[in-house]
């Protein structure tokens, strides 16, 4: 299989580590929208142009892509990516680091990165383009909508549902069966133990809205 990473940055070396350990894939292009790093090569893969070259790289005979940009709490850049690119016709690539553990009882969507040591248990559901970063676990019959981010070591217990799109921080730990709203932001560090509203930053621990805890010491 032929594919091709969308963005060239820090997370791109991530990725790529990822596919070529897995050996299920090999990177031919990395497109950029930095023009800076055109004719550059990020780990031995030429960054070849934009986003524009997308059609190209379809019929130079390229059959997937994968996003490669990060995220640090919007996640939009990364969903729209992989908007553009699927509607091009290319087929979004599942990527697996060897070391990450995911169950054949857990579905998960095109798209997915599972970064080193990452873990994903039975009955849970990921959905696509979906970032479960380096050492990070997902518990028993989660639930975590397309484009989500698991920073790297955040923890979910058993059952927590994380809607479309949202950032759950690095370090953060959320109790069992904890909703989380559409692109909501839980902070890196937090412990929620309350359900988080569509769209609300929390931070802390307990998490609480980021409002609240703005003026106070934090401690
Ligand atoms: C929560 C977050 C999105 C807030 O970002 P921001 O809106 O730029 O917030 P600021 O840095 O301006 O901080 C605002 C206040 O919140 C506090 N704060 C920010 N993040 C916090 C966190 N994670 N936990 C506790 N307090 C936090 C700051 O100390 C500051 O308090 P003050 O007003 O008393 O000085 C961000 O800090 C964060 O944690 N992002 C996740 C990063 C991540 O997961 N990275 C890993 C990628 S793999």
């Amino acid at each position: 299989m032929r594919c091709v990473v969308l963005g060239g940055g820090g997370h791109a070396r991530v990725v790529i580590d990822a596919i070529q350990a897995s050996g299920e894939a090999t990177t031919v292009a990395i497109l950029d929208a930095d023009r800076s790093r055109w004719g550059t090569e990020l780990q031995g893969v030429p960054i070849t142009g934009g986003d524009d070259q997308l059609a190209a790289v379809l019929a130079s005979g390229v059959t997937h892509f994968v996003v490669g940009i990060g995220s640090v709490r919007d996640t939009g850049p990364r969903r729209r990516l992989f908007e553009r690119a699927s509607a091009c016709g290319l087929t979004a690539l599942l990527v697996r680091h060897p070391s990450a553990v995911s169950s054949p009882w857990a579905r998960m969507g095109g798209g997915s990165v599972l970064l080193a040591n990452a873990v994903v248990n039975a009955g849970a559901t990921v959905g696509e383009n979906v970032i479960v970063n380096t050492g990070a676990i997902v518990e028993h019959d989660c639930l975590i909508g397309d484009h989500v981010h698991i920073a790297t070591g955040a923890r979910l217990a058993s059952g927590v549902r994380v809607g479309m799109g949202a950032h759950v921080g690095a370090g953060a730990v959320v109790r069992q069966q904890i909703v989380i709203g559409e692109e909501a932001v839980v902070g890196a560090g937090a412990v929620v133990v309350r359900d988080v509203a569509p769209r609300t930053v929390v931070v802390g621990v307990p998490a609480r809205p980021l409002e609240i805890w703005a003026g106070r010491s934090i401690g």
